[in-house]
């Protein structure tokens, strides 16, 4: 099925690793022309820089090095990205900081320095580059935007107090900026995954097998509860995520979705 999406020009912000790079390399596959806006290229000793990885594959890729917390560095994104492909169709928010590990403190044990960059970078981020290419659809005949939030948002995760309220903020500002922007036909959606098991994971995994004795026996114990949780007793894969938020942001299967929070969390909520 052709997605409507060959010659789009999508933004993704974090998109050097996890799921925002599972979703550049989903968004290339389907002929988009995809700007990697991160603080990093994605590049270690075993692994191309993300943009490098979909040019070898034949995509057409460029990173632009972005903190999506400055707004000077989103204005330079935005000038680049329309100087070398001379459009822009899809941003998708994904950049966030998230909790340290599956052994992040409780609420009261956090360190109030570390709210700011969870907010900055979760929120503002999206705000910011929201407001910039936003900006943009908006003034040249629309175009589509898609959020992450988390489902520790919608169902509660009591070691994730603070990241929980930063992407809930982002369901309530999903839900107005497609009130806002929707009479310029720049539609506006939200993507919720559920635990889904990116390289960070991996490295909390070997961290704590490495400590060994409590530390490997909490991991696995807090692993097997969540587990739990889930209906289809599996965490996702990022490259799970990436395809509904290439079919969200595609016209041709949601040219009439606007202002929807979609949950990719194998039943978590119901479970
Ligand atoms: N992985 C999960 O279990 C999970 C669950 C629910 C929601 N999410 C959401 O999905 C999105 C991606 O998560 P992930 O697990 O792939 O994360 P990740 O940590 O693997 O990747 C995040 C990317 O954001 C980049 N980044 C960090 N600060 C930045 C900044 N200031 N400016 C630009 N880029 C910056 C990082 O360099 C990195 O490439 C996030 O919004 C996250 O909240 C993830």
């Amino acid at each position: 099925m052709d997605l409507g999406l060959a010659g789009q020009v999508v933004v993704i912000t974090g998109g050097a690793n996890g799921i925002g790079r599972a979703t550049a390399r989903a968004f290339a596959r389907e002929g988009a022309k995809v700007v990697i806006a991160d603080i990093s290229d994605g590049a270690d000793a075993n692994v191309p820089a993300a943009a490098q990885e979909i040019v070898e594959d034949g995509g057409e890729a460029i990173f632009v090095r972005t903190d999506v917390t400055s707004m000077s560095d989103v204005e330079r994104l935005r000038d680049e990205a329309l100087e070398v492909f001379g459009r822009l169709d899809v941003l998708v928010n994904n950049a966030a900081k998230l909790p340290t590990s599956m052994t992040a403190p409780f609420f009261w044990d956090e360190d109030p320095e570390e709210w700011d960059g969870l907010i900055d970078v979760g929120l503002k981020g999206t705000l910011n580059c929201s407001k910039v290419l936003g900006d943009h659809l908006r003034q040249h005949g629309g175009g589509s935007i898609v959020n992450l939030s988390s489902d520790s948002a919608r169902r509660g995760e009591q070691r994730e107090t603070t990241y929980s309220a930063v992407k809930a903020a982002i369901i309530g500002f999903t839900q107005s900026a497609a009130i806002g922007l929707g009479p310029a036909q720049v539609r506006v959606n939200c993507v919720s995954p559920g635990r889904t098991i990116t390289e960070r994971h991996d490295r909390y995994r070997e961290d704590a097998m490495a400590q060994g004795g409590e530390a490997a026996a909490t991991f696995e114990d807090r692993e097997k509860r969540a587990l739990k949780l889930y209906p289809l007793r599996k965490f996702g894969r990022p490259d799970e995520v990436a395809k509904v938020i290439v079919g969200i942001a595609s016209p041709v299967m949601s040219g009439h979705v606007t202002g929807q929070i979609i949950s990719v969390n194998g039943g978590y909520h119901v479970g």
